[in-house]
């Protein structure tokens, strides 16, 4: 049997960050956007275990970790041990979702493990047990299982479905070399020392999400990550000027970066939005969001 999974990159629209907990994760409140780019995940039926992965030409292959070591060995150990199974099978990844990027490609990985090894193996894991899975393996895996749009608190990985009536134009510039999200985290809280024990919900970018308005949207997107990132990488505020002179309603950083995400008004702005800055940066995509969660494409 083969089948393989598709799963989306994420967009924060709105990252609050609030001072680090004692386990040394940061408690957020978050608003989470499942955005039309994908990575693939093929399973095969096979003796042993393996796993390999192919990026995008223009990726950093050598930041993707391999030899047991990727986040495909750990969704795949962790759903065979809930159930007492052997793990069996060959895994091969196809990465569009910008390695290190602030976009979360490495939990999208994780969640389509879970959805086609579950299958694979016939495991009839429940939706409840697969976001816990999915919890254990990185705080924004659970929402690379639900997409669409949603709330994520917690340390990301408590989602729950947020009303969006919107159709969402993005253009996407991620950048050669990654940032380490544990570095970003660390610099924020060297920044901001009077973070909230609990970032506030942001109910007015929820509003701007039901209503479905792309200006009004743009004027709250928010994520408290990005002075930390521009910090480390003053090359991205200059990126975010560039997109936004090129029409696009606001720029900001993706999660902790380094992509950089622009909301356009509708699919012929974004196009122009990207045309523009293809001029300058090798890299420019165009997705649109919101889209499903992990699913499955082919099956046989
Ligand atoms: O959960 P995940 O494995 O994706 O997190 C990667 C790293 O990002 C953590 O080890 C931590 O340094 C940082 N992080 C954090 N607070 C969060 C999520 C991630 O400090 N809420």
């Amino acid at each position: 049997m083969t089948l393989t999974v598709r799963a989306p990159a994420k967009i924060n629209l709105h990252l609050g960050v609030g001072a680090p907990r004692e386990d040394g994760f940061h408690p957020l409140a978050t608003v989470y956007q499942a955005v039309g780019l994908y990575d693939d995940l093929t399973v095969v039926d096979a003796d042993g275990w393996s796993v390999d992965v192919a990026v995008s030409d223009w990726m950093d292959r050598g930041q993707v970790p391999l030899g047991g070591d990727n986040i495909v060995d750990r969704a795949a150990a962790l759903l065979a041990a809930h159930h007492g199974l052997e793990v069996r099978g060959t895994a091969h990844v196809d990465k569009s979702i910008p390695v290190a990027g602030g976009m979360a490609g490495g939990s999208a990985d994780a969640a389509a493990a879970l959805v086609a090894l579950d299958r694979l193996w016939d495991a009839g894991t429940t939706d409840d047990d697969l976001l816990e899975l999915a919890a254990r393996l990185g705080s924004d895996v659970p929402f690379a299982l639900i997409g669409g749009s949603a709330l994520g608190t917690g340390r990301g990985e408590l989602v729950e479905r947020v009303a969006d009536h919107g159709s969402w134009w993005w253009v996407l510039v991620p950048s050669p070399t990654g940032l380490s999200t544990p570095e970003v985290y660390r610099h924020f809280d060297r920044l901001r020392p009077d973070a909230p024990a609990v970032p506030p919900v942001p109910e007015a970018l929820l509003d701007a999400l039901d209503a479905g308005v792309p200006h009004a949207l743009a004027a709250t997107l928010h994520n408290d990550l990005q002075e930390a990132a521009l910090d480390l990488r003053p090359d991205l505020g200059r990126l975010i000027e560039a997109g936004e002179s090129e029409g696009a309603l606001r720029g900001m950083v993706s999660g902790s970066g380094p992509t950089c995400v622009f909301l356009c008004e509708d699919p012929d702005a974004a196009r122009a939005v990207a045309g523009g800055l293809q001029e300058q940066y090798d890299v420019v995509l165009v997705a649109g969001g919101a889209v499903a969660g992990a699913h499955t494409v082919t099956y046989g």
